[in-house]
């Protein structure tokens, strides 16, 4: 059976998941290395997955030397994500990169023609688009069974210490972070209601670093107007006493939808559940643990997380086809976030083109 063999960029806190992702693939996928720009990191790394890495300021490019790698999973600062993509795509290596891809629009776009010129695979991780809750959700919307989308809402509401952001020297940053609570941690639910929602078409934001010593936003608010002719609106803070809520709400002529923490809290349409009445609009039953209980009998073994979002990348590469994240889905969110960056300096609604 074809696999693909790949080498881990970055040996911090989020490329375990990739290591461990890549080891629960079975035969479809090959841990071969690693490197870190740290050489202790490196070597810990090789000493917990019992693989040969490699440290040091050169050790990515010592690492794309190799034939016996296919692709690499970025797991780096998200400020490096664009030249490591390029430089790892012209030594021929198909790019798997953590969120955000990019911290710009033009380092995007830039991924997106490396893609194009050198035939490489680039894919984009966004973990909470697999998790059957919003797999349900997005069926429905594209079956028509919620209707028109007259309403969208992404918050996340969770809790960093300074100490988190002081750790490593680039969380926080605009230079490796790219922006704060929206950028780093709200990317995945603004993806997620945008993807479910069908698009943003403008924003007015504010922002504000009110409760950390950052140079990124740690708050960050916007109202949004929808592609489909609805609206919404976007929170994101990191300011929370206790890391809780993260929430998708999406509101349909004909149907809606809760997913929090990545479960399916509440759904109903119409077309699956009892009209509701004049005088009574609630719905009479929340279908959710249904939708939920269905979808799992249909799909067993159906996987989230990590090894959601290998598994599809590398069937993608294995069929020579776009990801279901490639470069210009990865792209959506980083231009909302950064166009509520400027709509909150400038004082005004920024659309999104
Ligand atoms: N999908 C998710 O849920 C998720 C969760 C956490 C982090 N992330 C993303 O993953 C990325 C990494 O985050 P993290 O929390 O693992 O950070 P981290 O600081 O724990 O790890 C980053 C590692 O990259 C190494 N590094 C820095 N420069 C390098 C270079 N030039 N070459 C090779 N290695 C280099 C660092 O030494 C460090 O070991 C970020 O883009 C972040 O947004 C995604």
């Amino acid at each position: 059976m074809a696999k693909l063999r790949f080498g881990i960029v970055g040996a911090g806190g989020i490329a375990h998941a990739h290591a461990r992702a890549l080891r629960g693939l079975g035969d479809m996928a090959e841990l071969v290395s690693a490197c870190d720009a740290i050489p202790a990191a490196a070597e810990k790394f090789a000493q917990e997955f019992g693989i040969a890495t490699y440290g040091g300021e050169d050790a990515l490019q010592r690492m794309l030397a190799r034939q016996d790698i296919d692709a690499v999973s970025l797991a780096t600062p998200s400020g490096l994500h664009y030249a490591q993509a390029g430089q790892a795509m012209r030594a021929g290596k198909h790019v798997l990169t953590e969120k955000p891809m990019a911290i710009t629009l033009e380092q995007a776009d830039e991924m997106i023609a490396a893609q194009a010129e050198t035939g490489k695979t680039l894919g984009c991780v966004f973990q909470q688009r697999f998790h059957p809750a919003a797999v349900i959700v997005k069926q429905a919307i594209d079956d028509g069974r919620f209707g028109r989308i007259l309403h969208a809402n992404a918050y996340l509401k969770w809790h960093r210490t300074q100490e988190y952001y002081d750790a490593g020297g680039w969380r926080g940053t605009w230079r490796m972070d790219g922006g704060g609570s929206l950028m780093n941690q709200s990317v995945h639910y603004i993806d997620l209601m945008q993807w479910l929602a069908g698009g943003v078409a403008a924003v007015k934001g504010y922002t504000g670093t009110i409760n950390h010593r950052i140079e990124t936003e740690d708050v960050g608010v916007a109202a949004v107007r929808l592609s489909s002719g609805g609206f919404g609106a976007i929170e994101g803070m990191t300011n929370n006493l206790a890391n809780t809520y993260d929430r998708v709400e999406v509101y349909g002529t004909d149907g809606m939808a809760v997913i929090e923490g990545g479960q399916l809290v509440t759904y109903f349409t119409r077309a699956e559940e009892i009209r509701p009445t004049a005088e009574n609009a609630k719905p009479s039953r929340n279908l959710a643990p249904q939708v939920v209980e269905d979808f799992r009998a249909k799909h067993p073994g159906w996987r989230t997380g990590h090894p959601a979002v290998f598994a599809a990348y590398i069937e993608a590469v294995l069929a020579g086809k776009e990801p279901p994240v490639g470069g210009r889905e990865g792209r959506k969110a980083v231009q909302i976030i950064l166009s509520i960056y400027r709509s909150a300096r400038e004082n005004r609604e920024v659309a999104i083109g």
